[in-house]
């Protein structure tokens, strides 16, 4: 089984980047199954329902989230009627919205979970490894493969989930810095790891905003709004090919490519 995974689009230049991408790719590297984060894509932060049904019917499979899940007004009252997306796992019991997914893929089925990691972190969690245990003992009952994403800001957080779930899981694959690493493989025992898939969006920016404001507020300190920059945009994620028998992963390839 081949799984696209696209990191955190951003505001309408990912949107319309990511949904012509897919649209094209899902025939030419035979996907079976795309994953995305969708945290940033309304105007760099959150993501609204029309949002997110635009995305699906593009040929997103799962859409996830990060710590910016509620930023737009409204959307916490909205989330739980969208069966596609799913929320962090490990933020509080009493959040709306899945908390994780469970995918068809043909005949075979996809667990998607997102777990937010704790540093630099403003929204409330529990501790993503004490979390994600017990969902794995069940999830593993009912899918073939497991994809965690894990959304978090310090690398050594991410780093340790990936060795934490080895062997265990499909993939451990890193959001939320918007950067892209350059350490993504199977681990030895077939969980395919990457600290941070990057952002699909304008990379002609500082994190997906616009560099003028971001630099002036760099020097002065003064509250500014930042746009989504427009510029340079790309597509930024991985593919993993998953072996249906073992549910690990057998190739992991880096997608860095402007479009
Ligand atoms: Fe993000
Ligand atoms: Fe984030």
């Amino acid at each position: 089984m081949r799984l696209l995974f696209i990191g955190d689009i951003v505001g309408r230049p990912g949107r319309q980047a990511v949904m012509g991408f897919v649209q094209r790719k899902r025939r030419e590297w035979d996907l079976d199954v795309i994953v995305a984060n969708g945290e940033n894509a309304a105007a760099g932060a959150g993501i609204t329902t029309t949002i997110a049904a635009e995305l699906h019917s593009a040929g997103i499979d799962a859409l996830t989230l990060g710590d910016h899940c509620w930023d737009q007004r409204g959307f916490a009252n909205e989330i739980d009627s969208i069966p596609y997306i799913c929320r962090p796992y490990n933020l509080p019991k009493q959040c709306p919205g899945a908390d994780h997914l469970i995918v068809p893929v043909g005949e075979h089925k996809l667990g998607v979970v997102t777990l937010l990691g704790q540093t630099f972190m403003k929204l409330k969690s529990d501790n993503p490894f004490n979390a994600v245990s017990g969902l794995l003992r069940e999830l593993r009952k009912q899918t073939d493969f497991i994809f965690v994403e894990m959304h978090a800001e310090a690398t050594s957080e991410k780093v340790a989930m990936g060795w934490f779930l080895d062997g265990q899981v499909a993939a451990v694959i890193g959001t939320h810095t918007h950067v892209p690493t350059a350490d993504g493989r199977c681990l030895p025992r077939g969980t395919a790891y990457l600290t941070d898939a990057g952002m699909s969006g304008p990379y002609a920016s500082v994190l997906g905003r616009d560099i003028g404001a971001v630099t002036l507020a760099a020097q002065d300190g003064l509250p500014r709004r930042f746009e989504v920059a427009e510029n340079d945009v790309r597509i930024s994620g991985c593919v993993l090919d998953l072996d249906p028998k073992s549910g690990l992963c057998t190739k992991f390839e880096q997608v860095f490519e402007e479009v």
